[in-house]
């Protein structure tokens, strides 16, 4: 009789330390415990024990009760503190939810690659501010007052002195006041004109501009840079037209334009049937501007030069819409 209360003990045991929720806890427990459980049973049967195995196996099962009985308790209490997974607050055994990984914007990824191909050549990176004064932006750029070429960069004004930059050109400026030469820089930046949107245009959008200023430095400087730069960016075969131009800040000034990738120089939608795509503007520096920020103009030269980062993207991708750039959606953006 005592080795099969021991066995029953065991099995209860098992079953109250198994259960995985409080209804498998309270199957146990009406099995064994319970007022129709095993163990009750068991006391009804000790009537018919001989009388001297009555007290010993009468107190076997009052002890294994109680343990029993504890055993439970601590089983229920434990399985109310667990999270409940039927409210599910937590299911440890639900695969991750990996954490969506970033990456650069395309036009970011295109400033990078620009800036690592200045620096290959001995270029630093410098900065300006995004809001401006006027001096910075036209007079020490070398715009008369009321000049037309003030109303061509589509200014967002502030206030009657200042405004959102509409050309990195004012960093020029900003550096050369603080710097003597030789200098030698790209400087990325973000810049903002009220142009009307379309394929090719942004009200926000993003330039590199260049500076060299040293002793002896021409035109010709300019030109074999620039190839090489845009050679290194698109491979050989890519063509790049100057054509004369007028920037108040350089003389000469040269557009710059390179062969449409999307036609392949054919013409198209994008380059306005031209086979050209126009990326930025160049020149020499004009003498003013250097005597404007102390520099002088017959010991050194220098040249400049502007890029649109948004269109160079748009070649390296053969992106057809600059809108396309930022908007914001990501099923177009995760494929770069
Ligand atoms: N700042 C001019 C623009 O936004 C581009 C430019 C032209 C930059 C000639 C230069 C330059 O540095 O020399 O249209």
């Amino acid at each position: 009789m005592i080795d099969d209360l021991r066995a029953l003990g065991e099995a209860a045991r098992k079953a109250f330390e198994t259960a995985r929720d409080e209804s498998e806890l309270e199957a146990a427990r009406v099995e064994f415990i319970g007022r129709k459980g095993k163990l009750r049973e068991a006391r009804q049967g000790l009537g018919r024990l001989p009388p001297d195995q009555r007290p010993v196996v009468g107190k076997f099962v009052n002890e294994l009760t109680r343990e029993l009985q504890a055993l439970y308790d601590r089983r229920k209490a434990a399985l109310a503190e667990a999270p409940k997974l039927e409210e599910g607050w937590l299911d440890v055994t639900l695969p991750g939810r990996a954490p969506r990984i970033g990456h650069r914007h395309p036009v970011l990824a295109t400033l990078d690659q620009m800036v690592e191909i200045f620096m290959g050549l001995g270029f630093t990176v410098a900065e300006g501010p995004e809001i401006e004064d006027c001096y910075h932006s036209w007079e020490a750029l070398n715009y008369p007052p009321h000049h037309p070429a003030m109303d061509e960069q589509m200014s967002f004004y502030i206030s009657p002195d200042v405004l959102v930059r509409s050309q990195t050109s004012t960093v020029q400026i900003r550096y050369m006041e603080t710097h003597e030469p030789p200098v030698r820089i790209v400087i990325p930046g973000r810049c903002y004109r009220r142009d009307t949107v379309d394929a090719t245009h942004h009200h926000t959008f993003h330039q590199l501009e260049g500076l060299l200023v040293d002793a002896g430095v021409t035109f010709a400087d300019l030109k074999g840079t620039l190839e090489l730069f845009a050679r290194e960016m698109y491979g050989p075969g890519m063509t790049m037209r100057f054509r004369p131009d007028f920037f108040p800040f350089t003389e000469p000034s040269a557009e710059i334009a390179l062969t449409c990738i999307m036609c392949g120089g054919r013409g198209c939608r994008v380059c306005s049937q031209s086979g050209w795509l126009e990326v930025g503007g160049s020149g020499v520096v004009d003498p003013n501007v250097l005597t404007n920020v102390g520099y002088d103009p017959e010991k050194y030269t220098g040249w400049a030069f502007g890029f649109g980062i948004d269109r160079l993207c748009m070649l390296r991708h053969g992106i057809e819409d600059i809108r396309l750039l930022w908007n914001n959606d990501m099923r177009f953006l995760n494929q770069f």
